[in-house]
């Protein structure tokens, strides 16, 4: 079994779809193990997306992740790194698989619902940021 990090991003949260985000999560068979609602800080929002601050939305990025709260998660299960990916679909909801998180709430390439990592290796780090292992529980 394998962890990955998750955030259900402002827009989400704007429109009240944490529930209907977590029970696609859940029906793909991965259990949440850990989870809370924060509003990030701007210093958290620009150490979570540090890998693209040379990036012309950079700034549009944290402006968003900062805009309302958000929902933290560690999510558990077999591969869950690339099942998750499976799940959320390609960053541009326009060209998101049926069924995906993103086909079915994002609005746009920026505003896209949610976040989840792209290895184990940042998916340790970035657990790492929010969680403390007392708060996972599998
Ligand atoms: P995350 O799971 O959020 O990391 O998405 P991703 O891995 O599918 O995409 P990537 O890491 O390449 O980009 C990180 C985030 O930056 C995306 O999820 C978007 O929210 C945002 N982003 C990417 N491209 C654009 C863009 O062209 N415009 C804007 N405004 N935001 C973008
Ligand atoms: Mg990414």
């Amino acid at each position: 079994t394998e962890r990955t990090f998750s955030i259900i991003k402002p827009d989400a949260t704007r429109r009240n779809l944490t529930g209907k985000v977590n029970a696609v999560i859940e029906d793909a068979g991965l259990r949440i193990v850990a989870q809370k609602r924060i509003h990030m800080s701007r210093a958290q929002a620009e150490r979570f997306y540090e890998v693209h601050k040379e990036r012309p939305f950079f700034g549009e990025l944290v402006d968003f992740m900062v805009s309302a709260p958000v929902v933290v998660q560690v999510l558990e299960g077999p591969n869950a790194v690339a099942r998750y990916r499976e799940v959320m679909g390609a960053t541009n909801p326009a060209q998101a698989a049926e069924g995906t998180i993103r086909k079915l709430y994002a609005e746009s390439v920026g505003e896209n619902s949610v976040h989840g990592s792209d290895s184990q290796e940042n998916a340790k780090l970035e657990i790492g940021q929010f969680f403390s292992e007392a708060e996972i529980v599998g």
